[in-house]
């Protein structure tokens, strides 16, 4: 498809979203309704309009936030006031439309022009489960400033609390924000739209022994006295505002690159990531300036949801990449990389989400190649690669496509799949194949300079390709070549390849053992790293037999590993073949972590049987209390969902698996020494199982 016939489409939907939203009545004020304002015609033409905000930021948008919190870790609840300085852009807009959701609203006020407050009339519209409240100030006198004083609910989406026997110190209480995609409205009430960007400051109040910091000009020299205050002078949007808040210290990578964590895990992921600063050095050199002066990691405990969130100045990362090796630290490139791609340059709104993702996840794997070599980068394209292309058999045409076309309303925390990640960075990675490194990182370089501070859509990405790119060499890609990757399904036949060395003789290893049962040898997995097993395991055949289990498990400890990233692939196979003596070191894992990615797959594969929906279901209660509520929701669902066949599965019996060591198997003397990359530089820590 043409881009002239994308434009042409695209006016013709607005015409019929216009036409529909002409018929429409305006709901009563009581009515819950699920709708956001009809688009204006201008944004549904060019897909910038975001229908996961009732805001309404081209009559009124927020220029700066001033926050004013409690924190009270007995309530679950966060409680003050919001003040928004107000940029009032269509003359005849009276009244302020805030996405909230699950707040209770106390007051709405405006500043007067002698600075008096004064009460504003105010709705909070019925709930919607996607997007929340709608809350409609009226604001008559357009006022400089509205000020809302309001309070959280202890189920916030966006908010996890913590108790104290749930940190590592089991001290001190933590809670923690996740705001991306649209949970910010669940813990300030915000114009939750990329498309607006706003300065912030904030005042907030803990308990004195908790530390509390923000996505913001958090200073590790801060006392800690229950009473702080931030600043945050870059233009942000809602979802990159987040607040954590625990027993952490700081210690420095660099002058301007640290890490805050719990005591007793500061100095492990010091060590891990003290490559953090070249990092930084390194994109700086490719794409421009860091921007947000500090760049600092918070590492959160287990149950944090994601692997990483870019909040600016202060990533959140997950704790389960402490692996001992520093393999994992493709993590901290990518969650970098969105200090260009995503927090400077932003998708307006989250169905342009590869404008994030996919840069980023390009943008990681240069990080990766300039500091760890061709071999590590080539390694991860094709982990990513491979993932990508088993996620897109199952998926819907369009879905395969990158950029989504308007008018569908999706739970944005359900729409960012491999085709953002991985689609997206290939597409870039064939258009720096074509064009040549050098000119492809000057025109990347451009663009984040170009729409610096800006969120924009897909449709102002393809005109600054055109001119920049596409018009100045016309014989490198063709507008059809352009197009297949933008918005046809699956992959295209101009996709560069990726090969990796020392994947081949993985592969050659893992065939070896399949036909005839000798592992390869210890001087060969001793040098394996952690994607050389990750792709040892992924290329095992859907089941394994009990006995090909066991010897594999015997060789290298797979139950039981501290490497998360393993766990993930080697318990799902092993619920696939009924091998139970994971059970228990299974039942550990999902209970102890949190982050969707490396959990979700085993619960997959237990619902996939009727007694292994019952192990599920024992699991997710045991660890409901420690969930975050967006892994306790895609626990639910995959549960509420699952079909499994009468009687299928074999039963989960403790007494019959506990004493069962390994059984002892027929391998290679040499293979049997552990071979794997652990945690903590201990290979030999015996599993949780007692083994
Ligand atoms: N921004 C994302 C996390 C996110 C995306 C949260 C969409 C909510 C909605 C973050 O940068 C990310 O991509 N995290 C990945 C890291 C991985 C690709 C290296 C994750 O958590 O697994
Ligand atoms: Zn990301």
């Amino acid at each position: 498809m043409t881009l002239s016939r994308i434009l042409r489409l695209a006016a013709l939907a607005a015409l019929v979203a216009l036409a529909v939203a002409a018929c429409k009545r305006e709901p009563t004020p009581a009515a819950t309704t699920a709708a956001p304002a009809p688009k204006p015609q201008a944004a549904a033409e060019s897909g910038d309009y975001d229908e996961h905000s009732y805001a309404e930021p081209d009559k009124v948008a927020i220029d700066d936030l001033a926050l004013d919190l409690a924190l009270d870790f007995d309530a679950r609840t966060i409680s003050g006031t919001a003040t928004y300085t107000l940029d009032w852009r269509d003359d005849t807009a009276t009244a302020l439309v805030l996405d909230t959701r699950d707040l209770t609203i106390e007051r709405a006020e405006g500043e007067g022009a002698g600075g008096a407050w004064q009460p504003l009339q105010f709705e909070l519209a019925g709930r919607d489960d996607l997007l929340g409240s709608k809350l409609t100030i009226q604001a008559p006198e357009r006022n400089a400033r509205i000020r809302v004083s309001y309070r959280t609910s202890p189920e916030a989406s966006g908010l996890q609390w913590l108790e104290a026997s749930m940190t590592e110190g089991k001290a001190t209480p933590f809670m923690f924000s996740q705001s991306q995609a649209i949970h910010a409205r669940s813990w300030v009430p915000l114009q939750d739209t990329p498309r607006v960007r706003y300065t912030y400051s904030a005042h907030v109040t803990s308990p004195v022994d908790v530390m509390v910091l923000m996505s913001a000009d958090n200073d590790p020299a801060a006392p800690r006295d229950g009473d702080y205050s931030f600043r945050m002078p870059q233009r942000i949007p809602s979802y990159l505002m987040a607040i954590a808040a625990g027993d952490l210290v700081f210690k420095p990578i660099s002058a301007r690159a640290g890490v805050w964590a719990e005591p007793s895990t500061v100095d492990r992921a010091v060590a891990e990531f003290e490559d953090t600063e070249k990092m930084i050095a390194t994109t700086e050199s490719l794409y421009g300036p860091y921007r947000w002066e500090r760049y600092d990691l918070l590492i959160l405990p287990p149950s944090f949801p994601y692997g990483g969130m870019e909040n600016p100045r202060l990533s959140f990362i997950t704790p389960t990449v402490i692996v001992g090796d520093k393999s994992l630290v493709s993590l901290i490139a990518h969650e970098l990389a969105h200090s260009w791609s995503g927090n400077l340059v932003t998708n307006s709104s989250a169905k342009d989400g590869w404008l994030n993702e996919g840069f980023t996840s390009y943008v990681e794997n240069r990080i990766v190649e300039a500091l760890y070599g061709k071999e590590r980068a080539d390694m991860e394209y094709v982990i990513s690669r491979n993932g990508l292309k088993s996620e897109i058999e199952r998926m819907s045409p369009e879905e395969q496509a990158l950029a989504v076309r308007p008018g569908v309303v999706k739970d944005p925390d359900d729409s960012l799949s491999a085709v953002s990640y991985d689609k997206g960075a290939w597409f870039l990675q064939f258009l720096e194949e074509r064009y040549g490194r050098a000119e492809f990182d000057a025109f990347l370089r451009g663009y984040f300079d170009h729409f610096a501070f800006q969120s924009i859509p897909t449709t102002r990405f393809v005109e600054y390709a055109q001119e920049h790119l596409l018009g100045k060499y016309p014989d490198k890609v063709t507008p059809e070549e352009f197009d297949a990757w933008l918005y046809e399904p699956g992959i295209p036949g101009s996709a560069p390849q990726v090969m990796s060395r020392n994947f081949g003789v993985v592969d050659s290893a893992r065939l070896a053992w399949l036909g005839s049962g000798t592992l390869p040898p210890q001087s060969i997995t001793g040098e394996w790293s952690t994607q050389e097993w990750i792709h040892f395991l992924e290329g095992l055949p859907d089941t394994l037999s009990i006995e090909q289990l066991s010897q594999l498990d015997t060789a290298y400890r797979l139950t039981g590993t501290p490497n998360a990233e393993l766990a993930q692939r080697w318990y799902p196979l092993a619920v696939r073949s009924s091998y139970m003596q994971t059970y228990p070191a299974i039942a550990d894992f999902v209970r102890t972590i949190g982050r969707r990615k490396l959990i979700m797959p085993t619960y997959q594969a237990l619902v996939a049987t009727e007694a292994g929906l019952a192990f599920a279901k024992e699991q997710l209660e045991a660890a409901r209390p420690g969930y975050h509520p967006i892994t306790t929701g895609s626990v639910e669902k995959l549960i509420a969902e699952a079909k499994p066949a009468p009687g299928s599965g074999t039963p989960f019996l403790p007494a019959a698996v506990e004493p069962a060591a390994v059984p002892e198997a027929d391998v290679d003397a040499e293979a049997a020494t552990p071979a794997m990359p652990a945690a903590d530089g201990d290979p030999t820590r015996p599993a949780p199982t007692g083994r």
